[in-house]
């Protein structure tokens, strides 16, 4: 029998600062065999930073750490995932112009190495076989990683990390990119390691994920220890309120059930993509939260990316109706009237080398203009509107997005695009990796923006915030709409979810 409830890693008195800000404060906790200790706390309270003091990526300020009972103190990642701990990181982890085989073994090629070159045909197939260790048969090593979507390349990260047998995983907001399907591999990992005596870290902002696969929850508020939880005393307010140290009861959607105007804001006639979509129609109604959901890969990426012009749409258009233009790209989008909020926020949404001023200034040029001189006054009030109602958290909004955590990232995003005064608003996966205090906040001021008049488009593989807040709700199967269902009638979720499988 393994053994269960050693002591494996020890974190002491760690602290870690980053210039002024304190993002880890005299933090204590140890992870044990056979555990699965979930780290919850707000956007920015600490938890992608210990994990990665603990993963080797950066160092602490101050205190110590021990592993398997001896001091630890790792150099870099690689040290760490010798001595067998493994991270898989929040933010994207593959490169995209090299092979999945090469991604996958980034940092050992080594091995393969037979004289002056490295064999590649023998990458290729240890790299097959580690994909098939985690149950991944669908994903071709030889191809670049850029061939592969978001949850795929969740996927082959994890093959990398389990190709190491480490003896600690953490797994980093990784959950909220992947479907059913890839979080059921991810959990059988999990539980089979611990089952094991082995030990999983995970962070998510899912609590109903977390109390059900965790053994005992750390629950960490600026970059302080609040608790440590065990499974038996589970309690989703108890444990809300120490993530934020109030109260937040009951429901944070909107209540009403007022309508929608008739009129037609944005329409796609028959239009067809390279992959999943077949002649798709869809019509957006002004004042009006349209929500779409199905499975992560029922297409509806697909059609927000679509109607935005930044997928390519091979027949049929895509028609903003009050201006009679068609959306042949990004840009014409953008020029009239439309927002998107990307489900991928590092590539598609951010400047990450920018700072937040920057990002979220970046679709107020316009607005913010005198003539061809840009209005600084207003355009500080503009970002600092933004700032300010989504809480983001930042020293000053001249910190490059990049020194944002996670959540704190979607916020700009998120913010950029609600500081504009677009017509119409593409959301996918809009509250993404944010907390429930911040996710309040957002749901607010979709709300508004329909008061106002504006029209939005509500991508999301969260059902309860789907029947929370639209008006309408579109259920997607196999690139198609399986049903349509209104929120004057009530949404009953059991029926949704027969729509979508
Ligand atoms: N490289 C960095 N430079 C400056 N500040 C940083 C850097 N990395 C993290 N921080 C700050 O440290 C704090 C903790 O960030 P961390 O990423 O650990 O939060 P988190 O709990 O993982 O949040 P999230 O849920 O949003 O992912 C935040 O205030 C963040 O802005
Ligand atoms: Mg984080």
């Amino acid at each position: 029998m393994p053994e269960k409830g050693k002591v494996l890693v020890q974190v002491k008195d760690v602290c870690k600062n980053f210039g002024v800000t304190i993002a880890l404060s005299h933090v204590d906790f140890v992870v044990k065999t056979g555990e699965i200790r979930g780290l919850i706390g707000e956007n920015g309270s600490g938890k992608s930073t210990v994990s990665s003091i603990i993963a080797g990526m950066q160092p602490a300020s101050s205190g110590e750490m021990a592993y398997k009972g001896k001091p630890w103190k790792p150099k870099d990642v690689l040290e760490a995932q010798a001595a067998g701990i493994g991270m898989i990181v929040q933010e994207a982890g593959t490169i995209a112009n090299i092979s999945v085989a090469e991604n996958i073994f980034l940092g050992s090629y080594q091995k393969f190495r037979k004289g002056p070159i490295i064999d590649k045909k023998a990458m290729v197939t240890e790299a097959r076989k580690a994909l098939e260790k985690i149950g991944v048969t669908h994903i071709n090593p030889a191809l670049p990683a850029r061939m592969y979507d978001m949850q795929e390349r969740k996927l082959i990260e994890i093959a990398k990390c389990m190709y190491n047998n480490p003896e600690l995983l953490i797994v980093d907001e990784t959950t909220t990119a992947l479907s059913q399907s890839g979080r059921d591999i991810i959990y059988r990992i999990m539980h089979e390691m611990a089952d094991a005596g082995k030990a999983v870290m995970i962070i998510s902002h899912d609590l109903n994920e977390m109390m059900e696969q965790c053994d005992t929850l750390t629950v960490l508020r600026d970059g302080v220890i609040i608790d440590n939880i065990d499974k038996a005393d589970f309690d989703p307010d108890d444990i809300k309120q120490k993530m934020v140290g109030r109260e937040i009861k009951g429901n944070y959607y909107r209540v009403d059930n007022d309508g929608y105007s008739d009129e037609v804001v944005l329409k796609a006639d028959c239009i067809t993509t390279m992959h999943s979509l077949l002649c798709f129609d869809l019509e957006l109604h002004k004042q009006e939260i349209l929500g779409i959901g199905g499975l992560s890969d029922c297409g509806m990426h697909t059609v927000g990316r679509a109607l935005y012009g930044l997928e390519m749409v091979v027949d049929g258009e895509v028609r903003i109706s009050d201006r009679n233009v068609v959306v042949k790209n990004a840009q014409v989008a953008f020029r009239n009237g439309m927002g998107y909020v990307s489900k991928n926020r590092d590539t598609e949404s951010l400047e990450l080398n920018a700072s937040i001023y920057n990002n979220i200034a970046s679709t107020g040029y316009d607005k913010n203009s005198t003539g061809p001189f840009i209005n600084p006054f207003k355009e500080r009030a503009y970002v600092d509107k933004q700032v300010r109602a989504l809480m983001i958290k930042c020293q000053n909004a001249h910190q490059p997005v990049r020194a944002l955590s996670g959540g704190n990232k979607q916020k700009v995003v998120f913010g950029k695009w609600c500081a504009d005064d677009a017509d119409i608003l593409i959301l996918d996966c809009p509250t993404r990796g944010v907390d429930i205090g911040v996710k309040a906040a957002m749901y607010q001021l979709i709300y508004d923006m329909k008061k106002q008049g504006k029209s939005i488009i509500m991508i999301s593989e969260e059902l309860p915030e789907l029947m929370g807040m639209c008006d309408r709700l579109l259920i997607m199967r196999d690139g198609q709409i399986s049903g349509e269902f209104f929120r004057k009638d009530g949404y009953d979720d059991r029926t949704l979810i027969e729509y979508m499988i």
